[in-house]
């Protein structure tokens, strides 16, 4: 029975031909069946027996063993699986996943991801090409909720900024021991990791947002965040940290770090040092097409003079190439302007997505999605990847795991 093909079709499988399919429930429920309670590896069980093609080589086989033996194959054909079950330091949970970037440093401290939760389809396909996993769905509904495994050590979420000021909410309103769910804050993306969080217990929360989070609303969205953390029985630690020292992007994000344990003293770890150089980051040989038009360039150029006139506004540059790149955004496929490389007698070019890539950190062999709007979208969404490993580890030793 050994090498039969498992031939599942997959619907939101990048080159399936139901061109706008998104991959369904019973397919992601597959690839975290390890992961599932009984009765959702029931509805996988039940959902791979239906829809196994070329069933020749299993027909003797159960079900169950078919199942691992399709769980094999996935991992074996993606470059980042992680640690097979067994073999884990840790578990976590990867919530607003997006391509992965906690997942990539922390599986390379020994870490098994239990669940994952992402809604958009292009970043869902990028994660499932590098680790295997279908990412589930949106993770306000009750039914995404429930999947999560009762038990797991660190949750990670870089969750999206939505404006609140609620100062006078607690996380004892939100959680409905008072107010119930009809409460004004319901459906925040915040509150729903507090949720999450006061229901399962995890040791650790590691959460990422922008720099202004601290100052949001005059420093008013931060307090809230913090005193929910600690209403849960949370310690809180938090701190900007540039990534500049690690890659070749100046990026600022607020990390804040929550501990179960009241007894540890977490303490960042320390990004001084050197900044890294864009100029050692580039690919050697790139197509015209990353050339910008002269259309580009000559509105850029405009652009910037009018703004700089009424000392306003964005101003174009190019960039500098020994020192580090200016903050990569989701936006920068439009027209590059957050980095655009220096050519000679020519036009600066906007960087390739691998060079994304690499100014967030991940590996050579990480694949890009294959529409360039969705890689540079997904690269400007994602963390850097070397500063997660890097706070990681020094979790990892604060929890002696
Ligand atoms: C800032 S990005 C996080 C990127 C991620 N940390 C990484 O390394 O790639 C936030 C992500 O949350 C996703 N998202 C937003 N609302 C969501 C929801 N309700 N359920 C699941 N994912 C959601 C977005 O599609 C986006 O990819």
């Amino acid at each position: 029975m050994k090498g039969a093909k498992v031939n599942l079709k997959t619907y939101g499988e990048i080159g399936n031909s139901k061109k706008n399919a998104d991959f369904t429930l019973e397919e992601t429920l597959l690839t975290h069946y390890d992961a599932l309670a009984n009765k959702s590896q029931a509805v996988a069980r039940k959902y791979f027996e239906e829809n196994l093609h070329g069933l020749n080589g299993f027909k003797h086989l159960m079900v169950e063993e078919a199942i691992q033996e399709y769980l094999i194959e996935i991992r074996a054909n993606v470059p980042f699986p992680g640690p097979s079950w067994g073999e884990e330091k840790f578990t976590f949970i990867d919530l607003f996943a997006g391509i992965g970037g906690f997942r990539m440093a922390l599986q390379n401290l020994g870490g098994k991801c239990v669940f994952s939760s992402e809604w958009d389809k292009a970043a869902k396909q990028t994660y499932r090409l590098n680790y295997g996993d279908i990412p589930f769905g949106d993770i306000t509904k009750q039914e995404i909720q429930k999947l999560i495994p009762q038990k797991f050590d660190i949750l990670c979420a870089g969750f999206p900024c939505q404006p609140f000021s609620r100062a006078g909410v607690s996380a004892r309103n939100f959680l409905g021991l008072q107010h119930g769910f009809d409460h004004p804050t319901q459906g925040n993306l915040f509150f729903e990791i507090i949720k999450i969080a006061a229901k399962h217990q995890p040791q650790v929360l590691f959460l990422e947002n922008v720099k202004n989070l601290k100052s949001h609303d005059g420093g008013n969205t931060f307090a809230t965040i913090e005193r929910m953390i600690k209403e849960i029985g949370y310690s809180f630690f938090s701190k900007i940290i540039n990534a500049e020292t690690e890659v070749p992007q100046r990026r600022e994000r607020t990390y804040m770090i929550c501990f179960k344990n009241p007894q540890i003293n977490f303490e960042f770890p320390d990004f001084k040092g050197i900044s890294k150089k864009l100029k050692d980051y580039l690919e050697e040989s790139v197509p015209n097409n990353y050339t910008i038009s002269d259309a580009m360039w000559t509105g850029h150029i405009k652009r910037s003079k009018r703004n700089k006139d009424r000392g306003t506004g964005f101003t174009v540059s190019l960039a500098d190439l020994n020192r580090p790149s200016n903050t990569i955004v989701a936006r920068y496929y439009k027209d590059g302007k957050e980095c655009l490389v220096p050519q000679l007698d020519q036009n600066p070019r906007m960087l390739t997505p691998r060079e994304c890539a690499r100014l967030q950190g991940f590996p050579e062999t990480f694949k890009f999605h294959p529409s360039k709007k969705s890689a540079y979208q997904q690269f400007g969404n994602s963390v850097a990847v070397p500063v997660i490993s890097k706070i990681g580890k020094q979790i990892i030793e604060s929890l002696h795991l």
